[in-house]
């Protein structure tokens, strides 16, 4: 099993357009410190010929375009075979728009974020009858692609930014935000890009997984206010922080895992620059930041 890493930040990007906080200034400028992360996907393969694309990222195009594996060979071909979808955020699913022009691929996503793409008509630039919508059960697991089990499992999370109401409900487990679980060549990887909070089952999940891809949004709660960007906590947007004592790093510590890799950062979080404080602190606890063209092969 192989899981390119085609965008390792979250929403926004780094640097994200209209930011000059102080690690999108660094990256604005070049610096060598932060490297330049497009927003939240991965691709999955075991042959390097067919590939499922997890998350759909308003950058997928220049992912595409970054990564040979996923060139077309042929008139009117590309590798990415399926599509799965966490949840409706923009940033996970503003790239399907990239994957019209009349290309076969079957779509997965749980029957509510698939209601979410219904209700909006855009999307039917996917074609009907070139695009086949899947709907995904809670811990009902299916295979992509031969020999690749893939099952979806509900975390603590919230409605997308976009479709929040006056009364937003923070860290419900249903399926309107789910984590996957890869299973392939006797090994296992789990993915949890957005995720409120680190529950017992969830660490009873990721014990003795090959890899865990887990949200890294924010090194502490408050850093989006803090630097005046936002009124908003990580666990308001849904997020777990990895500082804290609910945060990731503690409650990760004792997990028998063999790689920790975080994903989805927010360009807020000064992990980001190599040689921070707050990076030592995330890598003596063991942890990888994803990057960009990362590529795991456990
Ligand atoms: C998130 O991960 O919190 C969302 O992507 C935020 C957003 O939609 O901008
Ligand atoms: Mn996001
Ligand atoms: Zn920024």
């Amino acid at each position: 099993m192989r899981v390119f890493v085609l965008g390792s930040a979250a929403g926004g990007g780094v640097p994200q357009w209209n930011c000059a906080c102080p690690v999108c200034a660094l990256a604005w400028s070049g610096d060598a410190r932060v490297a330049r992360r497009t927003q939240s996907s991965l691709a999955v393969t075991l042959d390097g010929e067919s590939f499922a694309l997890v998350n759909a990222s308003p950058d997928l195009r220049q992912q595409i375009v970054a990564t040979p594996a996923l060139h077309p060979h042929g008139l009117r071909h590309n590798p990415i075979k399926h599509v799965i979808v966490t949840n409706a955020d923009v940033d996970h699913i503003a790239g399907l728009l990239t994957l019209r022009e009349r290309q076969a691929f079957t779509l997965h996503a749980t029957a509510g974020t698939l209601e979410m793409l219904r209700a909006n008509a855009i999307f039917n630039v996917m074609a009907a009858d070139c695009v086949e919508r899947k709907a995904v059960a809670l811990d009902m697991p299916f295979a992509p692609l031969d020999g690749l089990e893939v099952a979806a499992f509900p975390l603590p999370g919230k409605v997308a930014l976009w479709l929040e109401g006056d009364h937003v409900e923070i860290g419900g487990e249903s399926e309107t935000t789910v984590g996957l679980e890869f299973r392939a060549d006797g090994k296992r990887i789990v993915y949890a890009p957005g995720c409120a909070q680190v529950t017992e089952a969830l660490l009873q999940r990721v014990e003795g997984a090959d890899v865990l891809f887990f949200d890294g949004t924010t090194f502490t709660d408050d850093e989006m206010i803090a630097h005046g960007l936002s009124q908003k906590t990580a666990q308001r947007m849904g997020h777990t922080p990895m500082s804290g004592p609910d945060g990731a790093l503690q409650r990760f510590a004792d997990a028998r895992v063999g790689r920790k890799i975080f994903i989805h950062i927010n360009n807020s979080n000064p992990a980001l620059v190599a040689g921070s404080p707050e990076r030592r602190l995330v890598e003596d606890a063991g942890w990888e930041l994803a990057f960009d063209g990362m590529e795991v092969a456990p």
